[in-house]
C-alpha cells in the first residue's frame, strides 16, 4: 500500500507540475473514451432565444408554461462569459419566446454570482414560488434561496444555505422552503485536490445530501460524477444521473428523508440534467456525447449535443429514447432540456439555448 500510495502522490505531482488537466487520469479515461460523434437527429421548427448567449445551464419549468433559467455559469476547465451569472425568466405561453433577465433584491453579491442547477418549490399553502439555486462565489458552494416575484418578474434574496457537506454542489431539488437534496460531483471539497488526486484515483467517491434546518446528513454514496436531481411527481422517489457512469439512479424516499437505491437506467451519454414531466412522469436529460471536447473547447470542430427521454422509468422495461443531436453546428454542450406541451426547451453549459417543435 506504502508503494502505491508513494506512486499515486508521484504521479499527482507530476500532473500538478505538467500542466492542470489530468489528461491520462482515470476520470479524464471515462471522458476519453466515452466519448463520441453524434449523428443529427433534428427537430422540426428549432428556434435560438434572444438574450441566452452564455450558457442556460439549468432549466426549469413551472406554474403553467413559466420558465426560469441559470445563465453564466463558470465551471471550472470550461469556457465562459467573463460577466457575472444571470437568472433568465421565459413564458412558453408568449409567441415572442424572449427571455428576460431578472433583478435581483436583496444581500446577495451579484458580482459573484455563479449560477449553476436550479430548483423551483411551489408552496402548497400559499402558492408562493421559491427558488433555489446553487452558487459557486470565488469557487465555493452554497444554495441560494429567492422569492419569485410574478407580478414584478424580479427576484428577491431570502437566504444562503451553507454546509461542510455541501461543497462541491452541482444541482438541487428542493423538498420544501428550507430543505432540499444536494448531489456533489466530486469527494474532495480542496480545489487542488479536486483537479489532480480525484480524476486520477477515478473512483465513485461522490454522493447525494439531504439539508434542511434540523438536519444535514449523506442520503446516498457511489457515484463516479453526481450530477442532475430531481424528483418524481409523486414525491415518492429521487432520481439521480452519473454523469461519468452514463447512468440515472432510481431512488425511493423514506420518511426520515434517507434515499434507497431501487436501481437505475443507461442512457449511453454524459447525462447532466433531470427535468421531470409533471404530467407523464417521463424524465428528460440534456447530455453531453462528447464531453471530451467540452474541455478540449475548438469552435471549429464543437461538441455536440444530445437530448435524452426515459419513459416508464419504475417499470421492468423503461423506455430509453434519443429525441434531438446535434453536432454542435446548431447547439454546443447541451446540460438541460425540457417540454411544455409540444416544446422542447434545450439549454446548454455555455452555449445558446434552443426550442424546437416536439412533431
Ligand atoms: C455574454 O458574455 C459576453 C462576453 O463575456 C458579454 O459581453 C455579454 O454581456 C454577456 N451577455 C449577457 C446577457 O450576460
Ligand atoms: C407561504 O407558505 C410557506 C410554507 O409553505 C411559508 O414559509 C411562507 O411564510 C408563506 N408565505 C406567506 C406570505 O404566507
Amino acid at each position: 500500500m506504502e508503494t502505491v500510495g508513494f506512486i499515486s502522490v508521484a504521479i499527482t505531482l507530476f500532473y500538478m507540475l505538467h500542466g492542470e488537466r489530468m489528461i491520462n487520469a482515470r476520470h479524464s479515461m471515462k471522458i476519453y473514451l466515452g466519448s463520441r460523434e453524434p449523428v443529427n437527429n433534428h427537430l422540426p421548427n428549432c428556434v435560438l432565444l434572444k438574450n441566452l448567449n452564455n450558457g442556460s445551464e439549468d432549466i426549469t419549468v413551472f406554474g403553467d408554461g413559466l420558465a426560469l433559467i441559470s445563465s453564466g455559469l463558470k465551471y471550472p476547465g470550461l469556457p465562459s462569459s467573463d460577466v457575472p451569472g444571470k437568472i433568465f425568466f421565459l413564458n412558453l405561453k408568449k409567441s415572442d419566446m424572449e427571455p428576460m433577465e431578472l433583478p435581483i433584491s436583496g444581500k446577495l453579491d451579484l458580482e459573484t454570482f455563479n449560477p449553476h442547477g436550479i430548483s423551483v418549490y411551489t408552496s402548497p399553502a400559499n402558492g408562493t414560488v421559491y427558488l433555489f439555486v446553487v452558487n459557486h462565489p470565488q469557487h465555493k458552494s452554497q444554495v441560494e434561496l429567492f422569492k419569485f416575484d410574478e407580478a414584478g418578474l424580479s427576484l428577491l434574496h431570502l437566504n444562503t444555505f451553507k454546509h461542510r457537506l455541501l461543497h462541491s454542489v452541482n444541482n438541487i431539488v428542493a423538498v420544501g422552503v428550507d430543505r432540499f437534496y444536494a448531489t456533489n460531483d466530486h469527494h474532495f471539497p480542496d480545489e487542488l485536490l479536486k483537479t489532480t488526486v480525484e480524476p486520477l484515483l477515478g473512483q465513485p467517491l461522490t454522493n447525494v445530501v439531504y439539508y434542511s434546518t434540523e438536519e444535514v446528513k449523506v442520503v446516498s454514496e457511489g457515484y463516479y460524477m453526481a450530477n442532475g436531481i430531481n424528483i418524481s411527481p409523486d414525491q415518492r422517489h429521487i432520481y439521480v444521473a452519473d454523469i461519468l457512469d452514463h447512468k440515472v439512479h432510481v431512488l425511493e424516499r423514506k420518511t426520515d428523508n434517507a434515499l434507497v437505491s431501487v436501481k437505475s437506467v443507461s442512457v449511453g451519454s454524459f447525462c447532466d440534467n433531470i427535468e421531470v414531466d409533471p404530467k407523464t412522469g417521463d424524465l428528460w436529460l440534456g447530455s453531453l456525447p462528447n464531453i471530451w471536447k467540452m474541455f478540449q473547447f475548438d469552435p471549429k470542430n464543437p461538441p455536440g449535443s444530445e437530448v435524452i427521454r426515459i419513459q416508464n422509468i419504475l417499470s421492468e422495461e423503461p423506455v430509453v429514447t434519443q429525441v434531438y443531436a446535434d453536432d454542435g453546428h446548431v447547439i454546443m454542450g447541451s446540460s438541460v432540456a425540457t417540454v411544455y406541451g409540444r416544446k422542447l426547451l434545450i439549454g446548454t453549459v455555455f452555449h445558446k439555448t434552443l426550442c424546437c417543435d416536439l412533431d
